[in-house]
């Protein structure tokens, strides 16, 4: 993997489309706080981050970033900022307190969303907004086990999405139906880390089992996400005329020994077990990898005809969240039966021992722009889709021991360059024919990231969270990411 040209490289001046759209993106559950202001329901999450042990600094969402309080500020802010667009998920809980089909609706909480759209447009700023970023009503959880009864979940997101739409969908043109289902699924009910906490390791969590849930979870998002789609499509999109689709996590993966078939073989396993898993459905063959399907059996659940015909084509656009690189090594033993990888162990250096990259404060996170680039490449030859990059981004050492008074900003030079890198592979990938529709930023400010609590600073904007205003301070490269895209973005 060989980096590409920097971002602000000369031969990138105007390379990306007029419409470009650059910006950050958050989720509700990470910064609006407010966690049962005005009529709010509980999330699994409200309810995951109150029990003990589970998230790492002890903190909860109860407050996040005030987001909820504060939009006009942070809208001001993203205007400081330059950006073009936002992307931002819906509370479920927020809009249908109790999550279900014939639950009432909180105007309160539509009005919300509504007025942050309207700020939004007011300012020039396009919204992206995802209707589910991970935070299931509790209610629906309490009723039916969420996601594992796709027969009871999927009617009752269908009228979420409804919803939604209707209210918001003559000023929002872009839709998210699902934020990174293969991560909701693997952390909340494979290794059971993050909300609703299910697995089946011992003394972590409730009963549940690593070995099927999270396919049958995936399949429900995969699924309960084309009826979405379909009824955007039939219902909305004749007159409000947007776009909708899907954004799936996918790092990549690079063979630990290059000139080893049977490593090699594992990478674009391990590919096709991380991503394919979802985009071969929606975007390719409108069914599960073979690799998964021999590897898995009959724990990987069957689509119905009538489920394919309506996920293959169900999403406008590939919606891209990435971040990494790992190095990819074969086994020779049997694959384990709470295996989701691919059989395959992961490494931090190759064979010849170079490192997959420069190391943030977050352990699995490295910074890579090769690989990157590669993982676009493959993304693109495979489904041949446009792509939306809707999160990038990187933590970086040292954060926490900032000081806001220090009379100095944040200088986030580790930062600065992990987006040089990064953007700078998508201008290359772009000069090389990729159709890329955007880039959003991980994240807005420093927010609260799931069980690694208020630990994990990915903000273009430091946050106090000891102050009540939770005061937002700027860091350089969140400046240095608009001159950069008035480089790239022609004119
Ligand atoms: C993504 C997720 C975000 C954020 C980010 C950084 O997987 O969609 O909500 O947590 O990772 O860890």
């Amino acid at each position: 993997m060989k980096d590409p040209p920097i971002a602000s490289s000369p031969e990138n001046a105007s390379v990306l489309r007029p419409d470009f759209f650059w910006g950050f993106a958050t989720a509700a559950a990470q910064v609006e706080g407010a966690w049962d202001a005005d009529g709010k329901g509980h999330s699994i999450w409200d309810n995951f981050s109150r029990i003990p042990g589970k998230i790492i600094d002890g903190s909860t969402n109860a407050d996040a970033t005030r987001a909820y309080d504060l939009y006009k500020e942070d809208v001001q802010l993203l205007k400081k900022l330059r950006v073009n667009s936002y992307r931002f998920s819906l509370a479920w809980s927020r809009i249908i307190p109790l999550g279900g089909k014939d639950d009432p609706v909180n105007d309160a909480g539509l009005q919300y969303y509504s007025n942050l759209v309207d700020e939004l447009l007011a300012n020039n700023i396009t919204p992206f907004v995802t209707l589910f970023h991970w935070d299931t009503p509790q209610a629906l959880e309490d009723r039916y086990g969420g996601m594992l009864d796709q027969a009871r979940y999927t009617p009752d997101f269908e009228r979420y999405a409804r919803v939604c739409f209707a209210a918001l969908g003559d000023r929002v043109k872009h839709w998210i139906t699902y934020n990174e289902p293969g991560v909701y699924t693997l952390a909340g009910y494979a290794a059971g880390v993050h909300a609703p906490g299910r697995s089946s390791l011992p003394g972590r969590n409730d009963p549940g089992d690593s070995s099927t849930e999270p396919f049958i979870v995936a399949h429900t998002e995969l699924v309960s996400h084309a009826h979405a789609v379909k009824i955007y499509r039939e219902e909305f999109k004749p007159k409000q005329k947007g776009v909708i689709g899907i954004t799936l996590h996918g790092n990549y993966s690079a063979p630990w020994d290059e000139n080893d078939p049977k490593d090699v073989e594992a990478a674009e396993r391990a590919l096709q077990f991380e991503i394919a898993w979802f985009a071969d459905p929606v975007y390719g063959s409108g069914d599960y990898p073979p690799c998964m399907r021999k590897q898995l059996g009959d724990r990987l659940p069957y689509f119905t005809d009538e489920e394919k015909a309506l996920v293959k084509g169900s999403s406008d656009f590939y919606g891209m969240n990435s971040y990494t690189t790992f190095y990819v090594r074969h086994r020779d033993e049997a694959a384990d039966i709470n295996d989701h990888k691919g059989n395959i162990t992961s490494h931090d250096t190759n064979k010849a021992g170079i490192s997959r990259g420069a190391e943030s404060a977050t352990p699995w996170l490295r910074s890579n722009p090769g690989g990157f680039l590669a993982l676009l490449h493959w993304i693109w030859n495979r489904y041949r889709t446009p792509i939306y990059i809707t999160e990038n981004g990187t933590t970086a050492k040292g954060e926490d021991d900032w000081d806001p008074s220090s009379g100095f900003w944040l200088d986030d030079t580790f930062r600065q360059d992990f987006f040089e890198g990064y953007v700078g592979a998508v201008a290359d990938a772009v000069r090389s024919g990729v159709d890329i529709r955007s880039y959003f930023a991980w994240t807005f400010t420093d927010n609260w990231e799931w069980a690694a609590g208020f630990t994990d600073r990915f903000g273009g904007s430091w946050v106090d969270y000891n102050s009540p205003e939770k005061t937002r301070y700027p860091k350089k490269s969140a400046f240095e990411l608009g001159r950069i895209f008035d480089h790239l973005i022609e004119k």
